[in-house]
């Protein structure tokens, strides 16, 4: 089937049985297209929480569908491709968590969106990549677990000095392959751009940049330059800013090679199709006490952040 007839079957089904579509930015360009709502981590769990349809096909990966369900538990919640997952999400075992509680009771801990639900239910507070520097300042304790991301976790104890953030020893395979060669390399190549990167990418990274911040943060600070942008992050950024902006060439991609999410790919135009009509995803299905436990954390981070 061509493209265009798919797309317009799409948007017939969706109008058909009140299905919505989220969307993160890192998927592909014609995914974004039929989507409603589009965005980032933070973004896209704001909306969550507004959302009164009937059912919502999210395009993204797991932990993403799961924060869907916790927050409109009445909502038919479908993830197109079982197997999209953030391999990050489950770096760290709720056991673990658990056992550090017990032997620091004081302690808070915080969870990166990215984890999984049974994680979420384990922790005091979620936090997003643009709002983990607001939330954690806010919180009062002798000292915070940070999970599972390390590479956010140090950039955010960097900025947090007075805070005593104990790190784990997760990573994104995706950001944390970019090395300090890539970004000068790049550079070289492109001696007039400013470089804009993901805190998911390593210290070494992050150093030479001369602006960190989340999907949409990184959106909005290469709109507002005028010339060129190396954009340090999942391809899906840099596909959206070609699109969406005038002089699209502008915004240059740091490492292609390396920064690109295959489980955020994982979903085409057919699955979504087949999504809506009830031929393929999974329907997010959360045992009750642990999806309220996980809604707490969420909750939080909506309300600090
Ligand atoms: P954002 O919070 O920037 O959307 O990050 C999501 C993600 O998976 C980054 O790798
Ligand atoms: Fe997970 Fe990294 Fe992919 Fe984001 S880019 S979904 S953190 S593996």
């Amino acid at each position: 089937m061509e493209i265009s007839e798919l797309k317009r079957k799409i948007i017939e089904a969706k109008e058909k049985t009140g299905t919505v579509i989220l969307a993160h930015t890192y998927q592909e360009p014609d995914i974004i297209d039929i989507a409603d709502i589009t965005g980032d981590s933070f973004f896209l769990s704001k909306k969550a929480a507004e959302i009164k349809a009937k059912r919502v096909v999210m395009c993204g990966v797991r932990f993403m569908a799961e924060s869907v369900k916790i927050l409109s538990p009445e909502t038919e919640t479908i993830l197109p491709v079982p197997s999209a997952t953030c391999p990050m999400a489950e770096q760290i075992l709720p056991e673990r968590v658990r056992k550090f509680k017990e032997e620091n009771p004081e302690a808070q801990v915080v969870a990166y969106i990215n984890t999984t639900a049974a994680l979420k239910a384990e922790c005091d507070v979620c936090v997003t990549s643009s709002s983990a520097i607001k939330i954690v300042d806010k919180i009062d304790a002798p000292s915070i677990l940070f999970i599972p991301d390390q590479h956010l976790g140090s950039f955010v104890k960097e900025k947090l000095p007075h805070k005593n953030i104990i790190l784990w020893d997760g990573y994104c395979p995706v950001h944390a392959k970019l090395t300090k060669e890539d970004v000068l390399e790049c550079k070289k190549a492109h001696p007039d751009a400013v470089f804009a990167v993901h805190p998911e990418s390593p210290a070494e990274v992050v150093a030479l940049a001369d602006m960190v911040g989340a999907t949409s943060e990184i959106i909005n600070y290469a709109k507002a330059q005028k010339g060129k942008v190396i954009i340090g992050t999942e391809r899906g950024v840099v596909d959206y800013l070609a699109i969406n902006e005038e002089n699209g060439d502008r915004f240059i991609q740091l490492a292609p090679e390396k920064l690109c999410c295959e489980d955020m790919k994982k979903i085409s135009l057919e699955d979504v199709y087949k999504s809506i009509i009830g031929e393929a995803g999974e329907k997010i299905e959360l045992p009750e006490a642990l999806r309220k436990k996980a809604l707490v954390s969420i909750n939080r981070m909506l309300e600090l952040g």
